[in-house]
């Protein structure tokens, strides 16, 4: 569909950036990025309709525009010749060599190549910078000396892509993080800025290796002004945590003022608001003197699956956390509350803890039974 709309309007249309990376990695992404030599807006329009679906939304004057999907893949348009918006159709060098600064505005060169889809040319690879040598020797390498200091949130996603394909950094761009760091430049982020690029590396399936590196790096400990105990090692990357799991654990070793300093990150409410109960919950359990299944079930009844995930990677807390969620598994609680009022006992507080009393019998194996159950229930 991009290519009869590029060829019908007369624009050469390409896709950009992450897309072309993963594709060359033979990796393929949903999201895509079209850079068009002309009007980016009669180009979004008309690709739109063209597709017949999905939300499309015209940004600004520079000629960028987003077609949403139902299925939450987005399609972003971008034009090259948003400073000469109002005169179409200048030389094609003029264009050429507007491509060229588009791409040489990115962060690293393996992001900074392009693939021309107008039917003369389909298929083409615009690599300007040596992206394609890059992906096939793996390294990570910015475009110009400022790359870091004009955007500090590149560091991050350096560390991000390099342990997301096990690339290295190259030396000059491992020096360049290096400079910006010591000129202070994460202080120009704001924390919504600082907080997005962390949410993003907390959803990589190698998100504990991009946190050590960032604790390597001196990231972490720039921008929190203390050495905090992360727990990345813990995090095992074939499991399938969530965001939100993997947030947990990783705050799991901090002592109350060290969770202050954590959440001074912009979170989502849920997410602050659950590692305070983690803190809190775990807490309770290490100050218990045994921690036998009904004492568990007491802190734990009720309380989020993030949270008893996390729990499971406390070292102190595994054992009893693993126990207690196969106990959990194999409880036959038959009786309910809707039982318990056919027998006639109708209060609501009086079967909440009947359940309990039952529900910890079966996890202290104390019966065995529905015959043993009933006769507890009875007493
Ligand atoms: N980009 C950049 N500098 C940034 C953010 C983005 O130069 N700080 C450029 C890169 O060329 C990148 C493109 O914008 O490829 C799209 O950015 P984004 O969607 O954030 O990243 P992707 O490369 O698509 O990576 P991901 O796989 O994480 O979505």
């Amino acid at each position: 569909a991009g290519q009869r709309v590029a060829d019908s309007l007369g624009y050469s249309v390409f896709i950009i950036g992450g897309f072309v990376r993963d594709l060359l990695l033979l990796n393929p992404t949903q999201d895509l990025d079209f850079v068009v030599e002309g009007n980016g807006h009669a180009f979004a329009q008309a690709l739109y309709q063209e597709l017949n679906r999905g939300q499309l939304t015209l940004h600004d004057s520079f000629g960028t525009a987003r077609i949403e999907f139902p299925n939450g893949t987005h399609l972003d348009v971008a034009s090259t010749r948003w400073e000469y918006y109002e005169f179409p159709g200048a030389l094609p060098q003029v264009e050429e060599s507007r491509l060229r600064d588009d791409l040489f505005r990115r962060d690293f060169t393996i992001n900074a190549m392009a693939l021309a889809i107008n039917s003369d040319r389909y298929g083409e690879l615009v690599d300007y910078y040596g992206g394609l040598r890059d992906l096939k020797q793996g390294e990570i390498r910015f475009l110009h000396h400022l790359s870091f200091i004009e955007d500090p949130t590149r560091i991050l996603r350096a560390v991000r892509f390099a342990e997301r394909y096990r690339f290295r950094l190259s030396k000059e761009t491992q020096e360049g993080v290096a400079t910006a760091l010591k000129a202070g430049v994460l202080h120009k982020l704001s924390t919504e800025r600082f907080t997005q690029e962390f949410l993003l590396i907390l959803r990589e399936k190698q998100y504990a290796r991009m946190g050590q590196s960032l604790i390597e790096l001196g990231v972490m400990e720039e921008w929190f002004g203390e050495r905090l105990p992360w727990n990345f090692t813990r995090i095992p990357e074939n499991e399938n945590l969530t965001s939100e799991e993997k947030w947990l654990i990783s705050v799991s070793l901090f002592n109350q003022q060290q969770i202050n300093s954590a959440l001074s990150l912009k979170l989502s409410r849920e997410m602050k608001r659950e590692a305070l109960k983690f803190k809190e919950i775990q807490a309770a359990l290490l100050a218990e003197s045994s921690l036998n299944l009904s004492i568990m079930d007491q802190h734990l009844s009720g309380v989020s699956r993030n949270i008893r995930i996390a729990l499971r990677y406390d070292p102190a807390l595994e054992q009893s956390m693993n126990n207690y969620e196969q106990a959990v598994e194999q409880l036959k609680l038959e009786i309910n509350g809707f039982a318990l009022r056919k027998l006639g006992i109708s209060e609501g507080p009086e079967i909440g803890r009947i359940l309990k009393e039952i529900r910890w019998a079966w996890l202290e194996q104390k019966i065995h039974t529905p015959a043993e159950e009933k006769q507890l229930m009875l007493q």
